[in-house]
């Protein structure tokens, strides 16, 4: 295949940037998006230009590190992470283009590179629990039913990824969030820290600059792990109640 693609070059914080064309030859229809990227940055580098600038990391799915919008769509046209995305989703002739992750809450760095340590920070301010030291209790010590078990994996599966802040039309992080919140406080080692966590969780993604949940969905439809959005109706939810206890 041969494309030609469109990138967001922005050489640090303050730059303006810009979409810069390229053109890619003998693409392989299975080469993953960040290979093709690898394979215009080695013409760059021998080129004596500037590498693009793109983070990833695990290029498995599995690290969130990964984001780019392809086409205007969070991760592109799969509902999968960019780097488990491949070139059989695109056309021979097609021009791509590829940006960051363009919301207040992540500044761009560099070119494709954003600074998501806004979700650090929101994790650091509720996702932990309280538990004593010493030995590794029991496996079966602690009974979780079933559901509430589910409810918490279902929900630890985000990635932390952003492709649901880059998605929002607000640029919010309430998906993102709420499956944070979900996952520990749908278990018995959440419960000390259960008011406390929604409370600061919340409060933290919107001193980051994030916007509100307008039932948009977007979040939902770009998630590479399937996080629904009935995670946000029960972070509502968890807030209403942490505020009536407080
Ligand atoms: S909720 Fe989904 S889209 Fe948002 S950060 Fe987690 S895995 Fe990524
Ligand atoms: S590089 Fe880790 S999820 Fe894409």
């Amino acid at each position: 295949m041969n494309i030609t693609v469109r990138v967001w070059r922005q050489s640090g914080p303050d730059d303006a940037g810009s979409l810069v064309s390229y053109d890619v030859p003998d693409v392989s229809p299975d080469m993953s998006f960040l290979e093709m990227l690898d394979v215009l940055n080695e013409r760059l580098i021998l080129d004596g230009e500037e590498p693009i600038a793109f983070d990833h990391d695990c290029r498995e799915g599995i690290c969130g590190s990964c984001g780019v919008v392809i086409n205007g769509q969070a991760h592109g046209p799969q509902r999968t992470t960019s780097c488990q995305l491949h070139m059989r989703s695109f056309s021979d002739g097609d021009t791509i283009d590829v940006e960051p992750w363009r919301s207040r809450g992540f500044p761009v760095i560099k070119d494709l590179v954003v600074d998501r340590s806004s979700f650090d920070r929101i994790i650091q301010s509720g996702g932990f629990i309280t538990a004593p030291t010493g030995a590794a209790p029991d496996a079966h010590a602690t009974p979780v039913p079933k559901p509430d078990a589910d409810l918490a994996f279902e929900n630890a599966t985000c990635i932390g990824c952003g492709a649901c802040v880059a998605a929002c039309p607000n640029g919010s992080a309430m998906l993102f969030t709420s499956a944070k919140i979900a996952h520990l406080n749908a278990l018995p080692q959440g419960q000390p820290e259960r008011e406390s966590r929604v409370l600061e969780m919340v409060s933290t993604m919107d001193d980051e600059g994030f916007g509100g949940c307008t039932n948009t969905g977007e979040c939902v439809n770009s998630c590479p792990k399937g996080i629904p959005f009935a995670s946000i109706v029960n972070m509502n939810k968890e807030y209403l109640r942490a505020l009536r206890k407080r």
